[in-house]
């Protein structure tokens, strides 16, 4: 019996659950092997969801840093590789936040009022009338395009993808997420926001979290966060 339910989480986990190890900017792989740029998350192994989007974890996953800055031209396409299938339900959305004056994106930790979202994905229905969203079913994160205007410096950039299939019970959305160290070249001169810190910007019922997806329409869906900024 204990043998039995041990081997049901293991595939579970094998089969649902999944990190971004690596950072992809205008379609390449900017990192040759895992967590070169982007931070290890603490689910590195278990590769579990965060299910109380007020938790600590909710910014950077606990992540240890990375050793790594990659260079990334304002304008670029970025997404992720997934170390599994995205076979979850729900948005994939980005954030920024900038190294201030003095610190390195190779260690602050990304604490204050310091996030600006600048990209979400929206559902569609697919022919059996479920709720699909882009990227859905792959092993990468749907891109996004770092707005042009943002400045040149150092960031953290942050993707999330929020998996919605159990979410009309509180604190069951699952959070997965990873950050990267980044240092934006060929920037404009834009002013970022609106900024919220993490955690602070998530409660366990904003209607994007907690939310029956199988009860919805697909424009009805409004992903939990701050208005983009889109430069
Ligand atoms: C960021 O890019 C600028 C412009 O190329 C460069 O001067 C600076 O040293 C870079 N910083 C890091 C941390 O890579």
């Amino acid at each position: 019996m204990k043998f039995l339910s041990g081997l049901s989480v293991a595939a579970v986990a094998v089969e649902a659950h999944y990190t971004f190890p690596r950072l992809v900017v205008n379609g390449k792989q900017v990192e040759d092997r895992d967590w070169q740029v982007t931070r290890q998350t603490k689910n590195a192994q278990s590769k579990s969801g965060i299910e109380n989007p007020s938790s600590g974890d909710i910014r950077c996953y606990s992540s240890s840093t990375a050793p790594q800055v990659a260079t990334v031209p304002a304008g670029a396409t970025v997404n992720y590789i997934s170390t599994q299938q995205i076979n979850h339900p729900g948005p994939t959305q980005y954030y920024l936040a900038r190294v201030p004056a003095g610190s390195s994106a190779k260690t602050w930790d990304g604490s204050g009022n310091v996030w600006w979202k600048f990209a979400s994905t929206m559902p569609y229905q697919d022919a059996n009338k479920q709720l699909v969203w882009p990227a859905q079913n792959t092993y990468a994160t749907h891109p996004a395009v770092i707005p042009a205007a943002t400045p040149n410096g150092e960031y953290l950039l942050r993707v999330e993808q929020i998996a919605l299939h159990m979410a009309s019970q509180p604190n069951k959305a699952q959070f997965y997420l990873s950050c990267s160290q980044i240092n934006i070249t060929n920037g404009g001169n834009g002013n970022p926001g609106p900024t919220v810190a993490l955690p602070g910007a998530y409660k366990s019922n904003d209607p994007g979290i907690q939310v029956n997806i199988y009860n919805i329409q697909p424009e009805s869906y409004r992903a939990p966060g701050p208005a983009l900024w889109q430069g």
